[in-house]
């Protein structure tokens, strides 16, 4: 069982400084670039489809419903540790989730993803964006809590939508494969744009202060969508409000994770947005992408998630490639390039965690 404090607010949580406790996990040394004794290893949506606890416990409920019940919420975050023994806890929620407390009519569809009833497209629409607080999510508040106090050693990660990813959700009104609606709003109406990023980048915040206040040791900001501009857009557009809310997140004691897909010619940028950590897709090798990166931040990643669909031997083979090219980063957290597909056979999981510690273990050396 783990040492109990009791914090300002009165809620008994993890003393996060205590050695051995999350704040001092291989996954969080790792995120600060110190000596870790083996390579940490979780998986982007490691609780979900793959796992035929989460399918059996999600049957009656929807995804957003699901979200909102705090109940549900750490049992199915509980679930991937349990069963693979992964360095770090992901909260179950969604990126859409602090939208939809915002006001915003959205739902999340089986098979499609986010889809938003009336887009965003005007300054009126931009307008009636609420900012929120921990009163519009009292469940996410409660979920962490509770997590962290089930947890004990574990590192809870919390996370947020970047303002590019959720921008293109609310101005396509669903997924899109171009972000052919959102690029032209950018081009055409800059200082609308601005305005609607600018308010996302506020709700970015507002939402990971909630959960780091609640007790989460990371957090990681998604921008999924980012690769879909070229450098000199991300900068223009996008890297100020990302930028903001990392920078938001100074002083808050918690590494930082910055991850998108199909960044390999925005790694430079994205590095410069403040984060600890950038995750990599898996397009990038470790070591080109640290050159990139440089030597002052830690990185996240890359195994491709569709590789776990091939024979062990092919995935063994590629767990100690991407080790020994992440030995070239100042820091590594072992992951996939993007989130786990449902049609994973989570047996593959449970095999990389356990050969992603095997292979890396070291010698006590701490500092
Ligand atoms: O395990 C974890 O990683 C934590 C949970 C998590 C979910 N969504 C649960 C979820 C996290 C971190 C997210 C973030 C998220 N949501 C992102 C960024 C990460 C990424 O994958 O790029 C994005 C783009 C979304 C939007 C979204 N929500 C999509 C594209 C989908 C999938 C639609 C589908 O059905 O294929 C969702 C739904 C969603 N969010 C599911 C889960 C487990 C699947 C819904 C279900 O199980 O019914």
């Amino acid at each position: 069982m783990a040492a109990m404090t009791t914090d300002s607010t009165g809620t008994a949580r993890d003393d996060a400084t205590r050695p051995g406790g999350p704040a001092d996990s291989p996954f969080v040394r790792a995120c600060r670039r110190r000596p870790v004794p083996h390579t940490p290893v979780w998986f982007m949506r490691q609780a979900g489809r793959s796992l035929p606890e989460y399918r059996e416990i999600r049957a009656n409920v929807a995804m957003l419903e699901s979200c909102r019940r705090p109940d549900l919420v750490t049992e199915i975050t509980l679930q991937p540790v349990r069963r693979h023994g992964v360095d770090a806890a992901i909260l179950f929620s969604d990126i859409v989730v602090p939208v939809a407390a915002a006001g915003v009519d959205l739902d999340i569809v089986p098979g499609t993803g986010p889809v938003v009833a009336e887009p965003v497209r005007t300054a009126a629409d931009v307008q009636r964006i609420r900012p929120i607080g921990r009163d519009d999510v009292p469940y996410v508040d409660e979920a962490v809590r509770m997590l962290v106090r089930e947890l004990g050693d574990t590192p809870l990660i919390g996370f947020a939508g970047a303002p590019f990813t959720l921008a293109s959700y609310l101005i396509e009104g669903g997924p899109s494969r171009t972000h052919a609606k959102t690029k032209a709003l950018m081009y055409g109406e800059p200082e609308l744009w601005h305005a609607l990023a600018g308010r996302l980048a506020e709700m970015a915040l507002a939402f990971l202060r909630v959960q780091i206040e609640a007790g989460v040791s990371a957090v990681q900001l998604f921008d999924s969508w980012a690769g879909a501009l070229s450098e000199a857009d991300y900068r223009r557009f996008v890297l100020p409000h990302s930028a903001a809310v990392l920078a938001g997140l100074a002083d808050a004691g918690v590494p930082r994770i910055h991850f998108g897909v199909g960044t390999a010619e925005l790694l430079g940028a994205m590095s410069e947005a403040g984060a600890e950590v950038v995750g990599v897709d898996w397009r990038t090798p470790l070591d080109v992408a640290t050159r990139r990166i440089g030597p002052e931040q830690a990185v996240q990643g890359n195994l491709d998630p569709c590789l776990l669909l091939a024979p062990w031997p092919v995935v063994e083979a590629e767990v100690r490639r991407i080790l020994d090219e992440g030995r070239a980063a100042p820091g590594h957290v072992f992951n996939l390039g993007h989130g786990v597909l449902p049609e994973t056979d989570p047996e593959m999981l449970t095999r990389v965690v356990a050969l992603v510690h095997e292979l890396s273990a070291r010698p006590a050396d701490r500092d």
